[in-house]
């Protein structure tokens, strides 16, 4: 059996592009992997979140995983903060990235742009905070966004450089991982770029019938077709692409045709995606209330799921201090 490890950051509630560029893979693999599924809510420090805020976000991000179908009878489903030791190997891990190759991140990039006055140190180490997570568990593989690419190239480089260095076969390299096709790449209601928890412009699962129609009907498109047979454009071609997620075949070939014809009407696509889309998240949202008011189980599910991960990443970062030469005396 392959070793499966996966998280997301608990900044926000889950959205559609989680669900179909993470969740939805993370489901399919379960039954046939051994599985961890974690909250990455140390990774969530590095954009200052309140305290009053931080647990919130990580019950929301927990109880939108069960909802989803996530099974912690079958995986291990655990937080972050839970497992010290993965805070142990990143300390380690970390004498042995580079600050040139982290500077050079995308993501790293990307930060500095976005929050040019919060450029911490732990925005630079991210990736091998992540490749901790990872690697802690030995996974094989990782079911991530297209977003996350870069970051597991990272950690390839990164196992495969402790092996080097040590002369060992210690840790295996892991890949990205989606079912069949290509990583997927949820585009946002705004027109360009992918959705993203903090751009306003998702949809999230939790969000109620009328937001989700007010989200969409808001959604940017363009002044219409002018040639028959046309590409659509950008902000349409995303609300294609949102559409093949959740609408049936036959809808998004409906609408195609109409927009080759030069007949398409937007508000009526519009409509008719926001209630494919009611329809997708209503079940999940109420399963997400019951489980938020559950609040015995989650602790169970916490304490269980702990406990697993513990159990091996403990079992990794005695073997690596062994490695290493760390002895006793
Ligand atoms: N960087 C990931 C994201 O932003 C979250 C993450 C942290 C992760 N550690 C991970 C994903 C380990 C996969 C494996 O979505």
């Amino acid at each position: 059996m392959d070793t499966v490890v996966s998280g997301i950051r608990s900044t926000g509630n889950l959205h559609l592009g989680n669900y179909f560029g993470a969740i939805r893979n993370f489901l399919k693999m379960q039954k046939e992997n051994n599985c961890f599924f974690f909250i990455a809510d140390y990774h969530a420090l590095t954009t200052h979140p309140k305290p009053e805020d931080l647990h919130g976000n990580i019950k929301q991000v927990l109880a939108e995983y069960l909802a989803c179908g996530i099974d912690p009878e079958i995986a291990t489903v655990f937080i972050q903060s839970d497992v010290p030791e993965v805070s142990e190997l990143y300390l380690l891990l970390n004498m042995n990235a580079y600050v040139g190759e982290l500077e050079r991140t995308a993501s790293f990039k990307e930060k500095i742009r976005q929050q040019p006055d919060n450029i911490n140190a732990g925005l630079l180490t991210y990736p091998v905070l992540m490749a901790a997570d990872i690697i802690i568990h030995k996974a094989h593989k990782v079911p991530v966004g297209k977003d996350q690419e870069q970051h597991l190239e990272m950690t390839r480089h990164f196992a495969r450089r402790f092996n080097m260095m040590y002369e060992v076969k210690y840790f295996p390299e892991p890949d990205a991982y989606n079912f069949g096709e290509e990583l997927t790449k949820i585009p946002g209601l705004d027109g360009t770029g992918k959705m993203g928890k903090s751009e306003g412009n998702g949809v999230f699962l939790s969000d109620t019938p009328q937001e989700i129609r007010k989200k969409v009907m808001r959604a940017v498109t363009d002044t219409g077709p002018t040639k028959p047979g046309m590409a659509p454009s950008e902000p349409v071609k995303n609300l294609f692409t949102i559409m093949s997620m959740v609408s049936d075949p036959q809808t998004v070939d409906f609408f195609r045709e109409k927009h080759a014809s030069c007949e398409i009407r937007y508000g009526d696509m519009k409509k008719q995606l926001a209630e494919d889309i009611i329809l997708f998240t209503e079940p999940i949202r109420n399963r997400i209330m019951d489980i938020l008011a559950n609040n015995k189980y989650l602790s169970r599910v916490v304490s269980e799921g702990a406990e697993k991960a513990r159990a091996s990443a403990s079992r990794t970062v005695r073997e690596v201090r062994e490695i290493i030469g760390y002895r006793s005396f």
